[in-house]
């Protein structure tokens, strides 16, 4: 892949919110997991844990913990992105929390091209209510639910989502 093939891929991937019922593959879903497990790690701790979610049952409840968000029903496969909080304090202590949240966020991004890889879709959801989530997923203490990413196969929206011009995020030495 050369650059502008990389950039094109990147630009063709959207948030999917319409899914059809079409299922993951097993095949499919590790290729997935693999991809998270490229991401780069504060001390390469791998600070992030994931837990797969196909369940109908637990969608429906993980989708109102979503504020009834639909796509959390809809999407066949839920991948719950959690940020391992033991595994980096205990190198880093309070630094830790923030690397464990860095570290869940890298491998939710690697996973979300992964699935644009495999031409399937996603969208990562970030409104939630936590406690319910944990409480639904049974998560232990340590560990903080940071996205759900959904992932199936669905409709992409016709037109790509603009974002701000690149100078508004760059600085140029100082702020
Ligand atoms: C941290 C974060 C939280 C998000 N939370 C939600 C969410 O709760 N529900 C949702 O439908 N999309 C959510 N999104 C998706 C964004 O709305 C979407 O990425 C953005 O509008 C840009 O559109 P695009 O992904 O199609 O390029 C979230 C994305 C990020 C990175």
């Amino acid at each position: 892949m050369d650059s502008s093939e990389f950039y094109e891929f990147l630009v063709s991937r959207s948030s999917v919110r319409e899914y059809t019922g079409q299922k993951v593959t097993a095949e499919q879903l590790s290729y997935i997991l693999d991809c998270g497990c490229t991401s780069p790690s504060a001390g390469n701790l791998e600070a992030w844990d994931v837990v797969v979610v196909s369940s109908e049952e637990v969608r429906e409840l993980l989708s109102d913990a979503a504020y009834q968000q639909p796509h959390v029903r809809d999407a066949p496969l839920l991948l719950v992105v959690c940020a391992n909080y033991i595994r980096s304090m205990s190198r880093y202590g309070e630094r830790g929390i923030l690397y464990a949240v860095q570290d869940a966020t890298i491998a939710c991004t690697s996973m979300m091209l992964g699935v644009h890889a495999q031409r399937l879709h996603s969208c990562w959801v970030g409104a939630f209510d936590e406690e319910e989530v944990k409480h639904i997923l049974g998560l232990p203490v340590h560990v903080r639910p940071v996205a759900i990413l959904c992932v199936g196969r669905g409709h992409p929206p016709g037109s790509y989502t603009e974002r701000m011009p690149v100078g508004e995020h760059v600085h140029d030495s100082t702020w």
